[in-house]
């Protein structure tokens, strides 16, 4: 397939506002292929992204401040696709369909865009009977469960469950990110305790979790000590604001034990470690913003296992993905989906966009 040289994209303008714009299709390093995005999906991570109202960011990073330009980067993370360019990396042929992760929103590469140029080893697999729109959300979920999972927690996968049934806490089962964790760690034989609110207890119960408490009832803890016998000792914080560093830490047992969280805190209880986890560090890059992550060789390396892990998994047609919440316009819709998203009316959906959707690139 011939590509020309420019495509459309939601580019930063600074103020945090974006708009669409035609830009130059990222150049390919040594290792990249390039995708043709079909389908985008939306994670918190976007809009905290977009949150900052001036044109810079300033970090402090070992002492030195950082300054990071606000203009001309592309949003989005979570990308579907198929290869178009393969740039001889071996790894991937033009024609496959694939998923994945890129850091969007700090540099002119992000998945808000007609093409992403993407690392061929981390990319995920589409099922021929998965659609585009399903597929876009399983790059930041499912790495995110895996780092959770196996990196920090060193639990069995799916793919070789174990018959002695350890508890775990995910929680949060309705957000994107605890959906899929609830049915990674189904599928791999544990026992999964899960929290939601009122009105979707049922459907956490229907991706396979054990039990689900409510998580706004302030007997949830005490109620999950009682369920685990005071022997709980593994948890996925999926929320980590609020009240849920303490409600998840007094979830566990008597020895306490180990939480993976997804924003950066330290338990107050004595027994309890939390290791923050933050997907981007699966690309195998220092991470600067949003929070300072060190370059991880180990990450990277675990990440392209977790590509064929999750490939695999996804194959097996045993997972449900999270309900879409598809916007009409395409990357036109995307301020309408932030929007919805920063005033909290996205519950256990995904807000997704199909690129073809959007108006300006109708009829090309
Ligand atoms: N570190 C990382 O690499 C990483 C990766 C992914 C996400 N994150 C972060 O993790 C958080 C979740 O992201 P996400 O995309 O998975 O979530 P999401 O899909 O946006 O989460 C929405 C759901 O959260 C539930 N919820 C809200 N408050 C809750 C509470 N106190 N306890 C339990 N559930 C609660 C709501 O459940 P109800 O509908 O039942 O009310 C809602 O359905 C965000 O802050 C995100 O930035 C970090």
């Amino acid at each position: 397939m011939v590509v020309g040289d420019t495509m459309k994209a939601l580019v930063t303008v600074g103020d945090a506002t974006f708009k669409l714009q035609d830009i130059k299709i990222p150049t390919l390093s040594a290792h990249e292929v390039l995708v043709k995005v079909h389908a985008v999906a939306q994670n918190p991570t976007d809009c905290k992204t977009d949150a900052n109202d001036t044109s810079t960011v300033l970090t402090q990073t070992k002492g030195n401040l950082l300054l990071h330009p606000r203009v001309g980067n592309i949003l989005g993370c979570d990308f579907a696709g198929t290869v178009v360019d393969s740039n001889g990396t071996g790894l991937r042929n033009a024609g496959d369909r694939v998923a994945g992760v890129v850091h969007g929103g700090i540099s002119p590469n992000g998945a808000f865009a007609e093409y992403v140029a993407v690392d061929a080893a981390l990319l995920i697999d589409i099922p021929d009977d998965m659609t585009f729109e399903n597929a876009a959300q399983l790059g930041v979920a499912c790495f995110t469960v895996c780092q959770s999972l196996y990196q920090c927690l060193d639990l069995p996968t799916p793919l070789s469950p174990t018959s002695t049934p350890e508890d775990i806490l995910i929680w949060s089962g309705t957000s994107a990110t605890g959906q899929y964790a609830v049915q990674f760690a189904k599928l791999a034989g544990l026992r999964v305790l899960s929290t939601a609110s009122a009105k979707n207890v049922d459907f956490v119960r229907s991706l396979g979790a054990d039990e689900v408490f409510e998580y706004a009832d302030s007997r949830t803890p005490k109620r999950i000590v009682a369920a685990t016998g005071g022997t709980l000792k593994y948890a996925v914080d999926c929320i980590c604001e609020g009240m849920t560093p303490n409600q998840v830490s007094m979830s566990l047992g008597k020895d306490g034990g180990t939480i993976a969280t997804l924003l950066p805190y330290q338990s107050r209880r004595k027994g309890v470690k939390t290791v923050f986890i933050l997907a981007y560090s699966a690309l195998g890059k220092a991470v600067e913003f949003p929070f300072p992550f060190p370059q991880s060789t180990e990450h990277y390396e675990n990440a392209k296992g977790y590509c064929k892990l999750i490939s695999e998994v996804i194959a097996t047609g045993k997972i449900k993905p999270v309900p879409l919440r598809l916007y009409p316009n395409g990357l036109a819709s995307v301020k309408d989906g932030f929007e919805d998203m920063k005033t909290g009316t996205v519950h256990a959906e995904k807000i997704t966009y199909r690129i073809s959707d959007t108006p300006e690139l109708q009829g090309q």
